[in-house]
């Protein structure tokens, strides 16, 4: 196993490079299974997610090929084009969906380009259960049927094509809204999507199935309309930022005392939810040519109480690294996690580190101390291990974030950036536990 090393202290100042979006990329990359023709996706981040996706669609035969491997120009993302004449297979097998729960959205359009799917389900993780019976109860609204057998999904449009329906969901959902909308471009006749997530990821999706020659209304909206179509066509879309990364390096950029400039991250118009928070607890964010420019604009920050909420609130993915903000904070912080119903396991770690936290249900009560100690820390799900991170640049001392490969799965070149700015970080191979 590897592990990252940190010696803690050292302000960060300089240009780092935002990727394209994870949870953009993972969606766009499943909607080429929906045309026989070629989708082009520029901006994909080198993400271990990405190449298990992409490993996932080739066993249904979709053909890939790295147009740009995105190596020789610094912090440049890679070019893939995905051409799918056929689909080979429409069974998505457990030993690949247990690996990234994003897999589960191959299903909508497998079952909307084959008429059926069978797709192994996803499985709890660290931060819950996951389950994903909003999905499915979508596809039942679009006419198919729907088995559970032997830990597999195994869904059936009659006759072969779905058809189009209102499907209303009762609790927002980004992957059951993503994998309706992507099922729904090719069902016969219209379908309405209601209460529908409607975080950017999905606009950009909206925008790359329009671009395929989709027929989809009320992007952005709680309220999606789609006119099925009987074929999609080829297309080029570059990924759009990470907004998570954009937060979680503002994050880093108070936390050190810092100055960034976040390059390549024009967010701040879809980042309403973590930019409030962030401004709220001090940080400064200057718009420029190339990005923007993250500082603290006090001496601590200021603590706040923060709430998750579905977008365009502040999100889920970003609790974690505000967390470890908030333990060196002026006074306290509440923060309540309404979305995920265990998203605290990096509690116990920034507590090893020091911090004074805690947790009452859904709550966690977290009280600034003067400074965290380096330590040895375990890394559970993936923005768990930056908020270690971000711990591990100001604590004093060494700390050692073991179990990266949470890291891995969503933060690209992350030492590699971070050194760059300043940060006294390196990556140990074959050093953790
Ligand atoms: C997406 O997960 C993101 N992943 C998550 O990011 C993010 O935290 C989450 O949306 C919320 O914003 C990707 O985009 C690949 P949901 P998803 O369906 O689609 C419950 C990260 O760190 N629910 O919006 O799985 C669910 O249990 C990851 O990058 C049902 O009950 O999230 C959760 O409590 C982590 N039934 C809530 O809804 C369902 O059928 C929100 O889940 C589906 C979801």
């Amino acid at each position: 196993m590897d592990r990252i090393a940190i010696t803690g202290g050292f302000r960060l100042e300089g240009q780092l490079a935002i990727s394209g979006a994870k949870n953009a990329a993972l969606p766009l990359m499943c909607a080429s299974l929906l045309s026989a023709e070629t989708l082009t996706l520029s901006n994909l981040p080198h993400l271990a997610d990405i190449s298990t996706l992409k490993t996932l669609l080739e066993g249904h035969g979709v053909k890939t090929k790295v147009e740009d491997d995105g190596q020789t120009i610094a912090n440049k993302g890679q070019t893939i084009s995905f051409t799918t004449p056929e689909i080979t297979s429409t069974v998505a097998p457990y030993d690949i969906v247990r690996k990234m729960r994003a897999s589960i959205l191959v299903l909508g359009p497998l079952l909307a380009r084959m008429g059926e799917a069978t797709v192994s389900l996803p499985g709890g993780c660290a931060i819950g259960n996951r389950p994903i019976d909003l999905h499915l109860k979508g596809f039942e609204e679009m006419g198919a049927t729907i088995e559970l057998e032997e830990g597999y999904v195994r869904a059936v449009a009659p006759g072969g094509r779905l058809k189009g329906g209102i499907v209303n969901f009762p609790t927002v959902s980004v992957g059951a809204t993503e994998n309706i909308v992507m099922a729904a471009t090719l069902a016969s006749g219209t379908t309405l999507i209601e209460n529908a997530a409607r975080e950017p990821e999905i606009s950009d999706l909206v925008l790359c199935l329009n671009a395929m020659g989709a027929k989809i209304s009320g992007i952005g909206t709680k309220t999606l309309k789609v006119i099925g179509v009987d074929r999609l066509h080829s297309a080029h879309h570059s990924v759009m930022p990470d907004r998570i990364e954009t937060g979680s390096y503002a994050v880093a950029a108070a936390m050190t005392q810092g100055e960034i400039e976040l390059i390549g991250s024009n967010l701040l118009d879809v980042m309403t939810g973590t930019v409030g928070v962030l401004k709220s607890a001090g940080l400064d964010f200057t718009p420029t040519d190339n990005g923007v420019l993250v500082k603290l604009g006090r001496d601590k920050v200021k603590g706040i109480n923060v709430t998750t909420q579905p977008y365009p609130g502040f999100p889920t993915d970003m609790q974690a690294q505000v967390m470890a903000m908030m333990t060196l904070c002026d006074g306290a912080s509440v923060i309540d996690e309404t979305i995920f119903e265990n998203r605290f396991m990096h509690v116990p770690e920034l507590t090893r580190m020091g911090a004074d936290i805690t947790i009452r249900g859904s709550s966690a009560m977290v009280r600034g101390v003067e400074h965290l100690l380096g330590a040895p820390v375990m890394a559970t799900d993936l923005r768990a291990s930056m908020s270690l991170v971000l711990a591990g640049l100001v604590a004093d001392r060494q700390t050692f974030v073991n179990r990266i490969y949470h890291l891995d799965r969503g933060y690209e070149r992350l030492v590699e950036k971070l050194s760059a700015c300043g940060a006294h970080i390196i990556r140990e191979d074959g050093k953790g536990i």
